[in-house]
């Protein structure tokens, strides 16, 4: 049996890390294991110019305790008054990586973004000639689709008609919950990916709901039937270089998730590479972890991969603390609810 994985260091490719206190307190769990990470744009009010995605990458590096590393990847959150040769700048200078789709009201603080696909036409043009990718959380959230529904509506109504008129264009589908969803990623060619949250690997929506109500497990998109999460654990295990790890790790404090009604997000950042460890183990694919936590990513936003590695060992049932203290409050950590017999050494 395996007992130490040593894989080069890993990236998350679908971060929220927020702002002022609670930034402050959730980036050292990310930068822990990370190197970098690509930060979601969802502020309140949203990062939506170069000007303000340099702000918050200064904030975010302010932020960093000293000695920690950590390369923050910026987004840009498309709206439908985003410019076009504002973004092309941010990209041309290196600043931005990707651009964050959020069709208005989908999801957290996502007000500001699109209703209507036809106005971003000419971003989307602009974005394919340049080669910057986007990042799409893909629900519809039209309410007379059910919410377990929303993914595979999205690609049919929305994706797959935004890629057939936009050639070229780079898409990455976030966090992805459903066997359409693998379905759709394998149809494409190298200019599609997809990336699988930590999460969505461990919960179906029984874990949700059966036994009482965990608002802990409540994110969007919201974890599926079964079927749906054994076909993202052999989508994520298979080896195959268009999916890659997006925690969306989404802190809110507890406060606001143990609450009548309670916000979408888990907070994996302290705990997945270790949960990670344990679900290649179980699927016998621990050979298969550093493409999915550490290359597939890296290739696809054509980045080279990082110098550093990451030491995983395997013991003793493995501990960490069930929530954070930040200065905005007390974070829970992600329970997987199994055994996680893996480590992240030093
Ligand atoms: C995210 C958040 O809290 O910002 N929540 C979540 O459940 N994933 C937003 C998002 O990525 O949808
Ligand atoms: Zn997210």
């Amino acid at each position: 049996m395996i007992r130490t994985l040593t894989i080069r260091r890993p990236d998350d490719w679908h971060l929220h890390l927020r702002d002022g206190a609670m930034l402050q307190g959730v980036l050292p769990e990310s930068a822990r294991h990370f190197a970098r990470a690509l930060v979601m744009p969802n502020l309140v009010p949203p990062v939506v110019t170069g000007a303000d995605a340099a702000a918050y990458r200064d904030r975010i590096r302010a932020a960093l305790p000293p000695g920690m590393a950590f390369d923050p990847r910026m987004t840009l959150y498309l709206t439908e008054a985003t410019d076009p040769d504002d973004l092309a700048a941010a990209h041309a200078s290196g600043l931005v990586t990707a651009v964050k789709l959020y069709p208005a009201g989908a999801t957290t603080n996502s007000q500001s973004g699109v209703r209507d696909f036809d106005r971003i036409r000419p971003v989307l043009d602009r974005m394919a000639d340049i080669g910057l990718p986007l990042c799409v959380h893909g629900e519809v959230t039209d309410p007379a689709i059910d919410i377990f529904d929303r993914e595979a509506v999205f690609i049919d109504r929305v994706l797959d008609p935004i890629r057939r008129a936009t050639p070229g264009l780079r898409v990455v589908m976030e966090h992805i919950t459903t066997v359409e969803g693998v379905a759709y990623a394998r149809s494409g060619g190298d200019d599609l990916a997809a990336t699988i949250t930590t999460h969505h690997l461990i919960l179906n929506r029984n874990h949700i709901l059966s036994g009482g109500i965990r608002p802990h497990y409540y994110c969007l998109p919201v974890a599926k039937r079964e079927t749906h999460r054994l076909a993202l654990r052999r989508a994520a295990t298979s080896g195959e270089a268009r999916f890659f790890l997006g925690t969306d790790s989404a802190p809110h404090v507890d406060a606001l998730k143990e609450a009548a009604c309670g916000c979408a997000g888990c907070f994996t950042a302290t705990n997945t590479m270790q949960i990670l460890a344990q679900v290649f183990e179980d699927e016998s694919a621990l050979d298969r972890l550093e493409g999915f936590t550490s290359l597939h990513g890296a290739a696809f936003y054509r980045l080279p991969p990082n110098a550093g590695t990451l030491t995983l060992t395997r013991g003793e049932p493995a501990r960490w603390p069930e929530r954070i203290v930040t200065g905005a409050g007390p974070v829970t950590v992600f329970d997987p609810g199994i055994t996680v017999n893996w480590h992240v050494a030093g």
